[in-house]
């Protein structure tokens, strides 16, 4: 017999389905609730609410597990890299060869922008914040493929594979072309010959006559803080992509609105925090110990950045990945700086201290993400586009998922605390 739950209101009880996901997940089914009893569910944030079912990415934060569809982060990050992950999350399997190359071959093919694209370039100030810049280009990206973002549900599925690589590859660029124009530098090309992230490596820092480096530990190091941003089921930017795309938008505006919500510093944003507060602990000639024994002051504002986590109350599976990465991109290029010396500080005291044991706080993933692309040469104002980068193949695999299922346009209820009705009384306008 199928289970289900009862809500008892008033002595009346109802009966709901319970839904049970691969893993045993359990949600009560509420979607007739207030149908049948006129009440809705209360849950601001959605922190208990399952907003849909999907197949592509599994989280127990308890244990610390994260799959893309079924793999283990783990064994992704050992035997995989960023471009045939994407594949995995977009397409629900692991590509074969020949899936494989043409993926690459429509990536490498795609990466140039549009001449016209750049004249938007030049009309924004050169201090906008690249975030801004992004989320622009990526919608207007759809004005130059309009049989691909026509609105249409059936005509945007028909070519969701040609968009899809699209957008993985020219967001590298968009992103590469925003940083060049901050910091008024000529505008590099793509050169087909190199890897995804060599690629955007080389659009970011190689000049006219002096072209970047190929360095293969910091090739693996931003494929690997990529892969590892590729998915993280329901978070607040995925979520958004959702909700766009449930009014029927197309995969370009509803990237973008994901783009947007990644932006804030509770989301995308804590990469950078991390390095600010390592700023900030140099500008006070601290060591880290004095940082961390405010810390545990529980006065938020001064939190230990880039340690918890709202899911994982284990270590961030993602984080042990990077730990290991950090330690050998610091050590290939030799780099010398204080900052970084403070961060290898502050994860001795916290990972040793009893109040960040106690509470189950552990380095996360921003903590080390942040620390590499400071020493691959990222500037911070960078980071949260790079995390864009890396989430654009969640993005288009749950624009998918929500596009080719049967989910209505999605409309929460609310609960409302204003006024009641008023008498409206002109004002004397004499
Ligand atoms: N430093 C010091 N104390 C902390 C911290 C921290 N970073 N995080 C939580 N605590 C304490 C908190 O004061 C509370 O203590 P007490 O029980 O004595 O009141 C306890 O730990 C539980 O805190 P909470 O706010 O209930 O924990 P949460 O799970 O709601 O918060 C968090 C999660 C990520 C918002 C929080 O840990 C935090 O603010 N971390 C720093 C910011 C950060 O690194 N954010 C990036 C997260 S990863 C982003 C992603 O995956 O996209």
């Amino acid at each position: 017999m199928s289970e289900t739950a009862k809500i008892i209101i008033a002595d009346q009880p109802y009966e709901f389905p319970v839904i049970t996901g691969t893993e045993n997940e359990k949600a009560i089914d509420t979607a007739r609730l207030r149908d049948l009893t006129g009440y809705v569910t209360y849950d601001d944030g959605y922190g208990n609410t399952a907003s849909c079912e999907s197949a592509i990415t599994f989280i127990d934060g308890e244990q610390g597990t994260l799959r893309y569809r079924g793999y283990d982060i783990q064994d992704l990050a050992v035997h995989s890299n960023f471009i045939e992950s994407a594949y995995l999350v977009v397409y629900g399997e692991l590509p074969t060869i020949s899936q494989l190359q043409n993926f690459r071959h429509l990536i490498l093919r795609n990466a140039a922008i549009h001449q016209g694209m750049f004249s938007f370039f030049e009309a924004f100030p050169n201090n906008s914040h690249p975030m801004a810049i992004l989320s622009a280009m990526v919608n207007s990206l759809g004005c130059y493929y309009p049989e691909m973002a026509s609105n249409n549900r059936e005509q945007d599925l028909e070519h969701l594979d040609s968009a899809a690589t699209i957008l993985l590859s020219k967001v590298r660029t968009l992103a590469a072309m925003s940083y060049r124009m901050k910091y008024g530098l000529p505008f590099i090309h793509p050169k087909p010959e190199l890897p995804y992230c060599s690629n955007f490596l080389h659009m970011m820092f190689s000049e006219p006559y002096a072209d970047y480096k190929f360095n293969p530990v910091v090739d693996r190091a931003l494929n690997l803080i990529l892969l590892l941003h590729a998915d993280h089921e329901q978070n607040c930017s995925t979520s958004t992509v959702r909700m766009v795309a449930s009014g029927g938008a197309n995969l370009f505006a509803s990237a973008s609105a994901g783009v947007c919500a990644l932006w804030g510093p509770a989301h995308g944003g804590a990469n950078m925090a991390v390095i600010h507060m390592l700023a900030q602990i140099h500008q006070d000639s601290d060591d880290g110990s004095r940082f961390v024994a405010a810390a545990k002051s529980g006065d938020k504002s001064k939190r230990l950045m880039g340690f918890g986590h709202r899911v994982y109350k284990n270590y961030d599976p993602r984080a042990k990945i990077l730990r290991k990465t950090c330690a050998d991109v610091l050590n290939t290029l030799g780099v010398n700086d204080p900052l970084l010396d403070i961060a290898l500080k502050l994860e001795e005291i916290a990972t040793h201290d009893e109040y960040f044991h106690a509470r189950r706080l552990y380095p996360n993933v921003d903590f080390y993400s942040g620390i590499i692309m400071r020493a691959i040469g990222i500037p911070v104002d960078m980071f949260t586009v790079m995390f864009a980068i890396g989430r654009m193949p969640g993005w288009i695999a749950h624009w998918r998922e929500l596009a080719t299922g049967n989910s209505p346009i999605h409309r929460p209820r609310q609960i409302y605390t204003g006024s009641p009705r008023r008498e409206f009384t002109p004002i004397d306008q004499r």
